[in-house]
């Protein structure tokens, strides 16, 4: 086990035994002694969220490791997807702003962020921390059920409409995200991806694509996170929340991408977690990703 998944499930423990009343006090008091540790050992800053938080979104023991990994990813948005400081982008399921605060640095004020994520807590952080400083930064939360993220959640990933209006962005993308979709909500996300990019817009989301070379490596318990269980034509982490982590085959992807209108652009980008790179490895990889990176257009 990682240093990370050991402070993920020390966390989990706490939390089913401390009684509801004590959570918030025990949240407050743990996340105001992290950001002390990690404002003596000169780490962290105004945009990095607490570790409880970022541990939300990924195996962020280490602030610079956070920090690093986003900036990479905002190489792979200027390198791939045309990015510039004047973009309109979308950032589906968002988490705590990860990449929005490397955005934050590079976006000029002619340009906007929107993200979007289920997750409530790691929204009003964004909102407070981000957005208080950087009013073209906005984020909101929608009501969509995950059994991991949004457990209050009403609505299915098939059934929303992304709340901003049609051809709005240039940059639309989703990191890590639709690993976490289950197949009908992932078909209505990317139909949406299409109607909310303008005609020419990009998208760039990142999958754990299932091809010949990788298909072995998820069989044989090699990739990482591990796959353990075969769901249709789909491998997941656990049968009983297939939407906890799922990897789709890559000519499903191309198909949906297809059906819904958009032109994903080759060569797809293979990254390394089927080889079980560690996610915490992910900022050695050139875009930050070890996900597999899948570019899309909306020819119009
Ligand atoms: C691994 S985290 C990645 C967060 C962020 N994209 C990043 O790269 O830092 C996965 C995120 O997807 C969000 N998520 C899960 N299901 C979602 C859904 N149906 N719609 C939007 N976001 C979702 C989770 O709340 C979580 O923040």
């Amino acid at each position: 086990m990682t240093r990370e998944e050991t402070a993920g499930r020390l966390i989990g423990v706490a939390k089913r035994f401390i009684p509801p009343p004590g959570r918030w006090i025990a949240a407050r008091f743990l996340d105001v002694t992290t950001d002390s540790l990690e404002r003596i050992m000169g780490r962290g800053g105004p945009l990095t969220p607490p570790l409880r938080i970022r541990l939300h979104v990924g195996p962020f023991l280490d602030p610079e490791l956070y920090r690093l990994s986003a900036e990479r990813n905002v190489e792979a948005l200027r390198e791939l997807c045309g990015l510039r400081r004047d973009s309109r982008i979308l950032d589906i399921g968002c988490g705590c702003g990860r990449v929005a605060s490397a955005l934050a640095r590079y976006i000029s004020s002619t340009g906007s962020y929107d993200g979007f994520d289920v997750a409530k807590e790691a929204v009003e952080w964004c909102q407070r921390h981000i957005s208080a400083r950087f009013p073209n930064f906005r984020f909101r939360r929608i009501p969509v059920f995950s059994q991991r993220y949004s457990p209050q959640g009403s609505r299915g990933a098939s059934e929303i409409a992304f709340p901003y209006d049609d051809n709005g962005f240039d940059l639309v993308f989703a990191a890590s995200v639709f690993t976490h979709i289950p197949p009908d909500g992932l078909a209505n996300y990317i139909a949406e991806t299409r109607r909310v990019l303008r005609p020419g817009g990009v998208s760039l989301a990142t999958f754990c694509l299932l091809t010949d070379s990788s298909l072995p490596s998820v069989e044989a318990g090699l990739s990482e996170p591990r796959l353990r269980q075969k769901y249709g034509d789909f491998w997941v982490r656990d049968l009983d929340d297939p939407a906890s982590f799922i990897a789709y085959p890559e000519r499903f992807v191309r198909d949906t991408y297809q059906n819904c209108g958009l032109t994903v652009v080759d060569p797809i980008r293979f990254g390394s977690w089927a080889a079980g790179s560690l996610e915490a490895s992910e900022v050695l990889e050139p875009f930050g990703f070890s996900q597999d990176i899948v570019i899309a257009m909306k020819v119009q």
